[in-house]
């Protein structure tokens, strides 16, 4: 069974007429697009996007979906995007695909954000998966060497040419290789604060609703915050 599938058509489910959608990133939320596309097309579902990649951008497009950039929209009714780890208190990484700074710019604005992942991405604690930080090119050698003195175990991201990864802003990435996050709110504060940074991969308080796909079926999660 194709769990990020069954996750990706589950979370159009909740899209209605009218709604503004951001449209998130990744081989997940390309079924979710995949599917909003077909409700467009089929019972004439009447929604503007807001992609977070020039990847969605170009299936959004050629499936007809209208968008509208973030600078054009007052608010967002709901965002549906993947993740890589989300953790027992749904605290998230995202940035696998590279697309965690304008992903997380858009479920800024959003009043609803829906994560959807196969079970594999439901973890205890986040950290095994390396954290995205997105820098800009100038000087990054020196972020690097910082996070490298934190004992961060940094590593720029290459694409498939084995070349430095160039994200849809024109900045490189950092993973940092944790192996366990104990203090993700700690480590964001402390990533905030480098100057070169552009956005980390912690999504922190953010999601209200995570999808997960199991072999049994689609479970929804209604996140809980205080
Ligand atoms: C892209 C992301 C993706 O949502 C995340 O990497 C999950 O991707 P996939 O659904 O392909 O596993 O954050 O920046």
């Amino acid at each position: 069974m194709n769990l990020k599938k069954m996750v990706g058509y589950k979370a159009a489910e909740f899209v209605r007429d009218g709604m503004t959608v951001g449209l998130g990133t990744g081989s997940t939320a390309y079924y979710m697009v995949e599917a909003i596309g077909k409700r467009v097309k089929e019972e004439g579902l009447s929604i503007v996007g807001v992609t977070t990649s020039h990847r969605t951008t170009d299936q959004a497009n050629e499936l007809g979906i209208p968008l509208k950039d973030l600078n054009e929209v007052e608010s967002i009714d709901i965002t549906i995007d993947g993740a890589d780890e989300i953790s027992d208190d749904f605290q998230g990484i995202k940035g696998g695909g590279a697309a965690h700074l304008f992903e997380k710019m858009v479920a800024n604005q959003s009043k609803e954000v829906i994560w959807i992942v196969d079970d594999s991405k439901m973890v205890t604690k986040l950290g095994k998966f390396p954290l995205p930080v997105e820098v800009v090119r100038f000087g990054c050698q020196q972020v690097y060497n910082l996070f490298d003195r934190e004992k961060l175990n940094p590593s720029f991201r290459l694409d498939d040419k084995g070349d430095r990864l160039v994200t849809d802003s024109g900045n490189y990435i950092i993973d940092l290789h944790l192996e366990v996050i104990e203090n993700p709110h700690e480590l964001a504060k402390m990533l905030d604060s480098v100057t070169g940074v552009v956005e980390h991969g912690l999504f922190l308080d953010c999601v209200t609703k995570v999808i997960v796909g199991r072999e049994d079926g689609p479970e929804v999660i209604d996140v809980k915050r205080n």
